[in-house]
C-alpha cells in the first residue's frame, strides 16, 4: 500500500497512511515521511499495532536518541523510553503523570533543546465512548509569521531565558506533587538562552520560541518590561488559529518538531481511568 500524506489542520499536522511501523521502512519511503515532518510539524501514524523496539527503530531513522537525564521513568526494558503515566504500582506512579501540564516544547532548558519527540499510545482513557487526555499542539513557525511587522523588528535579535524554574514555580502555585516537585528536589535547575524568533536548524523558517512552560527573562530587559512581552508572546503562540487537538487511540504514534511547535496535554481523567504513554526523544 502505498504512503499518503493527509493535512489535520490548516497549520499543523498531518497523518500518515499505509505506515506500518512493525515493518522495515525504504529509505524512498522514509523520504516521504521526513518531508510531510517538516512540512507539517507533526505527524501521526496509526492504525497499526507496534512495540517499543519499532518505535525505537523508526525514531531512530530521524537521528540520534537522546537518553534523559532525569531517569525515574525510564523504560526498564528499553531506556531509550520515557514513560508518561498516571497508572501507580506499590503505590508509586509508574512514568511521568504530570508530564504536559502548561504549554511548552521539549528541553528549551538545556543548550542543545531536543530533536523531534514520538509518542506512542498504549493506553487511553475514556468515558462514554469519547477519549479522554488530548494533547493540544501550536505550531510556532506560523503563529512567528503571523507577527505584525512591529513585533517581528521588536524581537529581532533578541534572547530570552528558558529555565526549569517556571516550571517549578508553575507547578508548585498549581499544586502538582509530581515530576517537577521530584526534579526540584534533586537540585537540578537547568536554563538556558536561546533567540526569541529561533531559526529552525532544518527548514530554515523562524519559530517563536517563548512558552508558557519556561520562558523567564528576556536578556538585557527589566523584568516588568519582559514579564509583559513573555505574556503577549505566550498568549499569542497558542490561538486557536495555530493549533490541532490530537485524541488518542490506542498505537497512535505523534512525532511532534521540538522548534517548530509546543504542546500541552489535557487532564480531564483520572483512575481508574488509566492513561499509559511511551515516548522517545531525539538529541537537537
Ligand atoms: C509530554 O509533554 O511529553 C507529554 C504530553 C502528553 O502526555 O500528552
Amino acid at each position: 500500500m502505498p504512503i499518503t500524506i493527509h493535512p489535520l489542520a490548516p497549520h499543523l499536522g498531518a497523518e500518515i497512511r499505509g505506515l506500518d511501523l512493525a515493518q522495515p521502512l525504504s529509505d524512498q519511503d522514509f523520504e516521504t515521511v521526513r518531508q510531510a515532518f517538516y512540512d507539517h510539524g507533526l505527524i501521526v501514524v496509526r492504525d497499526h499495532p507496534f512495540g517499543d523496539d519499532d518505535h525505537i527503530r523508526f525514531s531512530q531513522r530521524f537521528g540520534e536518541l537522546k537518553r534523559l537525564k532525569f531517569d525515574a521513568y525510564l523504560g526498564e526494558r528499553r531506556p531509550e523510553i520515557f514513560v508518561v503515566s498516571n497508572i501507580k504500582k506499590d503505590d508509586q506512579y509508574i512514568g511521568a503523570h504530570d508530564a504536559g501540564m502548561f504549554w511548552h516544547s521539549d528541553g528549551p532548558f538545556l543548550d542543545q533543546p531536543h530533536g523531534p519527540s514520538a509518542l506512542h499510545a498504549l493506553e487511553v482513557p475514556e468515558q462514554d465512548g469519547r477519549a479522554l487526555g488530548n494533547t493540544e499542539f501550536t505550531n510556532t513557525a506560523a503563529a512567528y509569521d503571523a507577527l505584525s511587522p512591529e513585533m517581528k523588528r521588536r524581537i529581532e535579535g533578541m534572547q530570552a531565558v528558558n529555565s526549569l524554574a517556571r516550571r517549578f514555580e508553575l507547578a508548585q502555585r498549581e499544586g502538582v506533587q509530581g515530576t517537577s516537585a521530584a526534579r526540584q528536589a534533586s537540585g537540578e535547575v537547568l536554563a538556558a538562552v536561546h533567540p526569541v524568533a529561533r531559526v529552525h536548524p532544518v527548514t530554515g523558517r523562524k519559530c517563536l520560541y517563548v512558552s508558557d512552560g519556561y520562558t523567564t527573562e528576556i536578556v538585557g530587559m527589566p523584568q516588568d518590561e519582559a514579564k509583559a512581552l513573555i505574556k503577549e508572546l505566550t498568549d499569542h503562540v497558542v490561538k486557536p488559529d495555530f493549533r490541532y487537538t490530537h485524541a488518542w487511540r490506542v498505537h497512535d504514534l505523534v512525532m511532534w518538531d521540538n522548534c517548530a511547535t509546543q504542546h500541552k496535554a489535557t487532564f480531564d481523567y483520572k483512575l481508574p481511568q488509566r492513561r499509559l504513554m511511551h515516548r522517545t526523544t531525539l538529541e537537537g
